[in-house]
């Protein structure tokens, strides 16, 4: 049995980060860093772990899933979930306004609440007593399917109500909402898919539905899933009387509630709204296909009713689509960084939402085969916001017999080399590691703002050294001359004053930098990061087996398997070899002269407020010269806080955790010149 003491520090960490996930994945206003959240992450799991009668269905450590299910269980809704009618022009919605104005009363007040369309999957949450209990996908509106073990999965979704303060949840409460991925996630993974050769989805929808009906929910939890909350089904002791009162409750209870709802009192606004909707919603970083308006009032909801499946309380203003047919007329191939061949669609030019699109991405072969789609097919090709377009499917039906299925081909279409395609993968490589496109994607990748960092080096430079044989690997950057630049096109003295300048500075950049620019599959900035901070150098990085990779906090057994895999490469090994010997960092500089007589040796600390006589960067500087850590976030294992003027959060956090708080006098006696 546990004890008392373990029992209650259990309920306060989780209380603590059902508290900062909310502030995180809902309000999107952290209070706490990442890795001040992992400390409590890590505490809550192993005390978990080490009493298993602690552990609970509602702690947040069960997200993560687990267990397998074989099929999903029929659940039926309160109330059918219905549809909505749709309108697609002001005149549209002036007809609807006048259908409701006829069945009302006359002189009956409206006001109206305006809602994003988020094009997602609907989802029915129960709770009882606060507690997540059952969620289920739509189904056909009277029987959905039971998926709470996905849902737990979903970051944003509330397992407890109110998920803060000490307020008394309602009995029960029905809740429908929308999962739904942003742009920006949804284009991440399905690249990373795509390249592990796994499924890739036409659209954040259907990833999201597809996510949620997977059997193993460890691979729901995977997946960037997000909620947003949006109207109370059924209630008991919750009292709302109208959709914005609802929205507000839902907020209030911790629920996911998007921003952009409006309440509004005439339907000219709302029919101005709809208008000004197509702009704004091009802005959210979700999408949606339009507005929902609904009427706020719930008792004239109720009296309104229903036509079919469709409510006459509320209708979706839609935009048109942006799937538009046009014909693809080539199916090229272009290599990645990694050696990757893409296959990319060529199309007849055409519009879609004021853009002309020529090219979309088709993502690998089994991409194709599925679809069957063949050059010269028509195809259903979509833009939406800032997503790179895409070939949803063809259309066989408009077939004329001209049409050819596509074969990747077995040699790479820049350097000519065998390409090959690795057992249980869907991506085709390239394998020849000196093939010129890799080696012009992987010098623009070495350089680029998140690795290297090089100013005036792009793209464009990269193909021109490529292309004259002045650069064969990337360590072949830093041997770049000034006398080799000087007489190309576009190459006044001044512009390669400054290139050689930026190569030469970009020898000095943190050794994680270095390391993510290498290109290692999986190892961008913050798992090279992680790896630095752990291993102090390239080098050691190198030398380290999967098991002791794999044993750093973070990295997984396969991506401890791409670090071995890269530098068994003797070419790679070669090209490490040769950056070091260009004078690039690649170790921290850890090691000082004495170590181990250091006054401040195997200390860290963080700096907070302001110091009497110096800045943070010398303070900091000092304590570094002295043999000491600096970090940037308090936890149980900081050793000291120095804390000065106007100290904030951090010194609160350092009383909590019993962390020393020393000031600045203390500092310098610590380091033998008070
Ligand atoms: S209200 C009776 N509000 O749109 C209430 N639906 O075409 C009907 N949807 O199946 C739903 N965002 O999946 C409502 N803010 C929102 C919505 C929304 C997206 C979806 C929902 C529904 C479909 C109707």
């Amino acid at each position: 049995m546990a004890s008392k003491k373990d029992t209650a520090r259990v309920e306060r960490l989780r209380e603590a980060i059902r508290r900062h996930q909310h502030l995180y994945y809902v309000l999107d206003a952290p209070e706490i860093s990442d890795a001040e959240f992992d400390v409590l992450w890590r505490e809550l799991v192993d005390l978990e772990e080490a009493h298993p009668d602690l552990r609970s269905d509602d702690s947040p450590t069960v997200r993560v899933g687990g267990t397998a299910q074989d099929r999903f269980a029929k659940v039926q809704h309160p109330t059918p979930m219905l549809s909505l009618g749709n309108a697609f022009r002001a005149e549209d919605m002036t007809a609807w306004n006048e259908r409701v104005l006829r069945l009302l009363p006359s002189g009956t007040d409206l006001a109206w609440v305006t809602e994003p369309k988020i094009d997602g999957l609907t989802v029915v949450l129960h709770y009882e007593e606060g507690r997540f209990r059952l969620g289920a996908t739509r189904g056909d509106g009277r029987v959905g399917e039971d998926v709470t073990a996905n849902l737990r999965t979903v970051r944003s979704l509330p397992l407890r109500i109110p998920a803060s303060g000490r307020k008394k949840p309602p009995r029960r409460l029905v809740v429908r909402g929308e999962v739904y991925l942003t742009r920006e996630d949804f284009e991440r993974f399905n690249a990373e898919q795509a390249e592990r050769g796994e499924k890739t989805y036409a659209n954040p929808r259907n990833f999201a539905a597809g996510s949620l009906r997977q059997l193993d929910s460890a691979i729901t939890a995977a997946r960037p899933l997000r909620l947003w909350a949006y109207q109370v089904i059924d209630a008991d002791g919750l009292d709302v009387g109208s959709q914005w009162e609802a929205l507000e409750a839902l907020r209030g209870l911790g629920f996911p509630v998007t921003p952009e709802s409006r309440r509004w009192t005439s339907i000219e606004n709302v029919i101005a709204e709809c208008a000004s909707w197509a702009e704004e919603r091009a802005r959210l970083p979700y999408e949606t296909d339009g507005l929902v308006i609904k009427i706020d009032d719930a008792a004239l909801q109720e009296r309104l009713g229903a036509v079919g499946n469709a409510p006459r309380w509320a209708i979706a203003y839609k935009y048109p689509s942006s799937e538009v047919v046009t014909r693809l007329e080539r199916i090229g191939v272009n290599v990645g960084r990694t050696g990757v061949l893409m296959p990319f669609a060529e199309l007849e030019p055409v519009e879609v939402g004021g853009v002309t699109v020529r090219n979309a991405t088709l993502h690998n072969e089994d991409y194709i085969r599925e679809r069957d789609i063949r050059e010269g097919d028509r195809v259903v090709v979509k833009r939406a916001g800032d997503v790179i377009p895409q070939v949803l499917r063809s259309l066989p039906d408009l077939r004329t017999g001209d049409e050819t299925p596509f074969e990747m081909p077995r040699t790479c279409p820049v350097c000519g080399e065998p390409a090959r395609r690795l057992e249980g993968e869907a991506a085709t490589y390239c394998v020849n590691s000196a093939c010129p496109e890799q080696l012009v994607r992987l010098v623009e990748y070495f350089v680029s703002r998140g690795a290297m960092d090089i100013e005036g080096f792009g793209i464009k430079q990269a193909e021109l050294f490529v292309a004259e044989g002045m650069i064969e690997d990337v360590a072949d950057i830093f041997s770049l001359r000034a006398e080799q630049l000087e007489g190309m096109e576009g190459y006044k003295k001044r512009r390669i004053d400054n290139l050689i300048a930026a190569i030469a500075a970009a020898r000095d950049r943190p050794v994680s930098r270095t390391l993510t620019a290498l290109g290692i599959r999986g190892v961008g900035g913050v798992v090279a990061e992680t790896l630095v901070d752990h291993f102090g150098s390239i080098e050691a990085i190198a030398a380290a087996s999967a098991e002791e990779l794999e044993a750093v906090d973070g990295i997984g057994p396969i991506l401890a398997q791409s670090v071995v895999d890269w530098f068994e490469s003797p070419h790679n090994r070669a090209v490490v070899e040769k950056l070091r010997k260009a004078g690039v960092r690649m170790a921290e500089d850890r090691t000082v002269p004495n170590a181990g007589e250091q006054p401040l040796d195997g200390l860290t600390f963080v700096i907070t407020g302001t110091l009497p006589s110096m800045s943070r960067d010398q303070a900091s500087a000092r304590i570094k010269s002295a043999g000491g850590k600096v970090t940037s976030s308090v936890s149980k294992k900081t050793s000291y806080v120095l804390a000065g003027e106007a100290a904030g959060g951090k010194l609160e956090k350092a009383q909590k955790l019993d962390v020393a708080v020393i000031d600045e006098a203390e500092l310098l006696r610590m380091i033998g010149n008070g």
